[in-house]
């Protein structure tokens, strides 16, 4: 039996109006999303450049109030908590590391202050524990001897041990999920590894549910468990990551798979830069496939009918009327 999710999203919609009072629009920005975090796994969250992936990190973390639907947390509807007591309690459970880790850390401040502020104000340990908890924390995520971190200050450490700090900072509060946006995108390509396999280490021994929002579909591959493919603020595939990228229903996540350089071929016909997007599929939508315009496959229903999210194999769903047809 799997443990139960600790987060669930139901039906989550976020609209943000755009043009002026005269020719106001709505961007779709994330649109009926429904998928959960599971304890001891990494959700891939996958898409190009404005498919609404930070949205719904942000979402998530209680940082922007959702146009409609639900966000569960152990089971209790939270998109709408407001007082500071319970809102701060919720981000002690569900903690968000960002792609700039230089940006997230305060630059007159000690890696010591950083891990220390969380274990103070969530009151984790007895102030007579914290220096200790603050070095084992510094420890967990590889930063030794961590005597001498605690002293540094953010500039004087590489981009991938801050990122190191970030995600101390996250696990001081013993959160059950961490919600991570692009964390090793702006990390030398040598160091990344070392982010992704520190990811996985902690889902195995802490239980952590991840969401790990990335544009590279292969650190996906190598550290996630399962995977949610956006297209214009839609899950358009979603389900075990071997299954999808070993046999992928949708049209656009095929898309995106031949555009993986193979470096057995060495072709490099990147067809599609999914650091630039298209968002305007996003842009008040019409009825059918928000895909339709770049679709090969596409046919006549597919700009009649939005189609649906249907599971074709077992965990496995898709939002295409070709391939995942409704029966
Ligand atoms: N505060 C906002 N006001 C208006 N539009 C917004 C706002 N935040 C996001 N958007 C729009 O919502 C859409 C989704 O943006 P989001 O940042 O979630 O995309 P993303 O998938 O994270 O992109 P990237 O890969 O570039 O980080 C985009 O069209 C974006 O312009
Ligand atoms: S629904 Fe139609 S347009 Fe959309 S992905 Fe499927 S075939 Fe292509
Ligand atoms: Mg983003």
């Amino acid at each position: 039996m799997t443990a139960a999710a600790p987060l669930e999203v139901q039906s989550l919609t976020k609209h943000f109006p755009i043009g002026s009072a005269v020719r106001r629009a709505h961007v779709h920005a994330v649109d009926d999303v429904t998928f959960e975090l599971r304890p001891g796994t990494i959700t891939a969250l996958v898409g190009e450049s404005g498919s609404g992936k930070s949205t719904v990190a942000r979402l998530l973390a209680h940082l922007d109030e959702p146009s409609s639907g639900a966000v569960l947390f152990e089971g209790s509807d939270v998109s709408h908590v407001r007082r500071r007591r319970d809102v701060l309690r919720y981000r002690s459970q569900v903690q968000i590391i960002f792609q700039d880790p230089f940006g997230s850390l305060n630059p007159v401040k000690t890696v010591r202050h950083h891990v220390e502020r969380p274990l103070r104000i969530h009151r984790v340990v007895p102030s007579n524990q914290v220096e200790q908890r603050v070095h084992e924390l510094l420890r967990t995520v590889g930063l030794v001897p961590p005597e001498d971190v605690a002293a540094k200050y953010p500039h004087e450490l590489s981009g991938g041990q801050r990122q190191r700090v970030s995600i101390a900072r996250a696990l001081a509060v013993e959160p059950k999920v961490i919600l991570a946006d692009e964390p090793i995108s702006m990390l030398d390509v040598s160091i990344r590894i070392g982010i992704l396999n520190l990811m996985a280490r902690l889902k195995e021994e802490h239980g952590i549910a991840f969401l790990y929002v990335t544009h590279d579909l292969a650190s996906a591959r190598y550290v996630a468990d399962d995977i949610l493919v956006m297209y214009a603020g839609q899950i358009v595939e979603r389900g075990p990551i071997e299954d999808v990228l070993s046999e992928p229903l949708h049209p656009y996540t095929r898309l995106l798979l031949d555009a993986v350089p193979d470096p057995a071929t060495k072709t490099d016909a990147q067809e599609i830069d999914l650091r630039k997007g298209d968002t305007s599929a996003a842009v008040d939508p019409s009825e059918g496939c928000r895909f339709r315009a770049r679709c090969p496959l596409a046919i006549e229903i597919c700009s009649q009918t939005t189609p649906q999210l249907v599971e074709a194999r077992p965990r496995h769903a898709a939002r295409c009327h070709v391939t995942a047809p409704a029966s």
